[in-house]
């Protein structure tokens, strides 16, 4: 497993629609352990996408706290509500702003094993989800926030 670089914006790359996966082979799973790897250590980091590490497939992990997610060709399959939150990413450093998202969403998708995989996310997790899914059409949260927040005393 290696840390790789997260892309910041600026990088045209995260502005790009990822690609479908179309076979689960041994570069897709290093690359899955890789993203994990790099979330836990940039520390405050709850999802990653592929483009995040310059990889335009449609890879994302995610960790609120539940333990590991990974997501091969995710689809948001259904929504309910909506919540406005404070969002923020690992490739927009000190970037921080209100968002509007569902309050809950059900994806599916393959998990490594190449399996159909549904799962069910309310609150943070809805929110991941979202965010991270957003990455994979080359869009990021700045564009849809409502209001930009400001942290006075922000740990670098
Ligand atoms: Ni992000």
């Amino acid at each position: 497993m290696a840390i790789r670089k997260i892309v910041q914006k600026g990088d045209d790359i995260l502005n790009k629609r990822c690609k479908e996966v179309k076979e689960i082979n041994d570069r897709i799973l290093e690359l899955l352990d890789d993203m994990k790897e790099t979330m836990y250590q940039a520390g405050n980091g709850v999802g990653l996408a592929a483009p995040q590490v310059g990889i335009l497939k449609r890879l994302v992990v995610i960790d609120v706290g539940d333990g590991l997610i990974e997501m091969i060709n995710p689809v948001i399959i259904e929504t309910e509500g909506e919540q406005v939150e404070i969002e923020g990413c690992l490739s927009l450093p000190g970037v921080y702003g209100k968002v509007r998202r569902p309050a809950r969403v059900v994806v599916e998708y393959l998990n490594r094993h190449g399996k159909k995989v549904r799962t069910e996310g309310f609150g943070l997790l809805a929110i991941c989800i979202c965010h991270e899914l957003d990455h994979l059409d080359g869009i990021l949260f700045d564009e849809k926030v409502i209001e930009f927040v400001e942290f006075e005393n922000e740990e670098k």
